[in-house]
């Protein structure tokens, strides 16, 4: 038996010692390499296998066996060191006599983000706003159905509320209204009024949903809106503050169009054009109206529509607990999208919303 392990170990170790150098040499780079050194004298290698059987060694035998192992275990050690130099000699020399690395090569930038247009357009009015003695105020974009609309005054099933194509979402058991994604920011109206006592002057900027989806409109969009309330507020005071708000966001010559029109929570109510900044129609030449006659976003008509307003209809006063004898107040809502279109000149609204920065970074 222990004659049969002598044999077996000692032809195993010839094995190792005839080929282990050969094996080595052969291997021309760093992974194979280790795989081969691996093999013989890895955890599982051939020669740690041999020195597994030392235990079974006659005890006459063993010591001379041992040290001869342990003599092929340092060779094989040793030709790995070298091969290992070898190649990483090789490897290096390969570097030095190859192509030209050109380390002048301009490295990859990070890109830094930058707020987004639409969020730099509401702080620009924010800003102007601020500047009149405005207070900024913030509200939820789900709201009670009362405050998107019965509170302003629509009568209840007015088609008016059709006009706003609404998202509602489903009433909750016990719920006596219904709440919807907030079709405007004149909920703020509302929830203002109810909060303070006049005089007040703010604005509230938020997003506001409608089923809408155009080169002009998105289902989801920015609004702003304002209110000022007090004693002798006339129309005179928002026609004022809204033409100084033109002026401040696209300078002294813009021209700027107010037109009668209807909102249930105004009254009178109009709507403000500015003049497209798009196609410039309103330059008058040749050339402008040729642009204005092709113009997708004013639709030819050379002004595009940034706000309602109008003063704050009595009902609606009645509605939050003011005394509709004593105040008057006028009210906006404008679109913060549309003023960042016309600001950077954008053809189709939907750019804004794709957060594709092929187009972000450019404006
Ligand atoms: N809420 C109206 C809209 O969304 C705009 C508006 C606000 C009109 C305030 C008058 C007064 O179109």
């Amino acid at each position: 038996m222990s004659d049969d392990a002598v044999k077996e170990f000692e032809e195993g170790l010839a094995k190792v010692e005839a080929s282990f150098r050969s094996q080595l040499d052969a291997c021309g780079d760093e992974q194979s390499l280790r795989a081969v050194n691996a093999r013989i004298a890895g955890p599982t290698g051939e020669l740690t296998g041999l020195l597994k059987l030392m235990p079974k060694l006659p005890g006459d035998q063993r010591k001379v066996l041992g040290q001869k192992a342990n003599a092929l275990k340092s060779a094989v050690s040793a030709a790995f060191d070298t091969q290992l130099l070898a190649i990483a000699k090789a490897v290096r020399d390969a570097e030095l006599s190859g192509p030209h690395l050109d380390v002048t090569l301009p490295g990859r930038n990070e890109r830094t983000g930058s707020l987004h247009p639409i969020t730099r357009v509401a702080y620009e009015i924010m800003d102007v706003f601020t500047s009149l003695g405005f207070d900024i105020v913030d509200g939820p974009e789900i709201d009670l159905h009362e405050n998107n609309f019965d509170k302003l005054g629509f009568p209840p099933d007015h088609p008016a509320t059709d006009m706003q194509d609404s998202f509602f979402i489903n009433a909750e058991a016990g719920q006596k209204q219904r709440s919807l994604l907030r079709t405007h920011t004149s909920t703020m109206q509302v929830r203002e009024m109810q909060k303070r006592k006049p005089p007040l002057a703010i604005v509230a900027p938020g997003q506001v949903y409608r089923r809408d989806d155009d080169v002009t409109h998105s289902p989801m969009f920015f609004q702003l809106e304002g209110l000022l309330v007090d004693e002798g507020v006339s129309f005179a005071h928002l026609k004022g503050v809204l033409t100084r708000f033109a002026q401040r966001m696209f300078g002294d010559n813009v021209p700027v169009r107010f037109r009668p029109s209807y909102f249930p929570f105004v009254e009178p109510g109009g709507e403000v054009d500015i003049g497209c900044m798009i196609c410039r129609g309103y330059e008058g030449t040749k050339e402008a109206l040729a642009r204005q006659a092709e113009c997708r976003v004013c639709k030819a008509s050379g002004y595009l529509e940034v706000l309602g307003c109008g003063m704050v209809h009595p009902v609606v006063f009645e509605n939050v607990g003011y005394d509709s004898d004593k105040y008057t107040g006028f009210a906006f809502g404008l679109g913060i999208d549309r003023i960042a279109m016309l600001r950077y000149g954008i053809s189709d609204i939907r750019w804004l919303y794709e957060n594709d920065v092929r187009f972000l970074s450019q404006i």
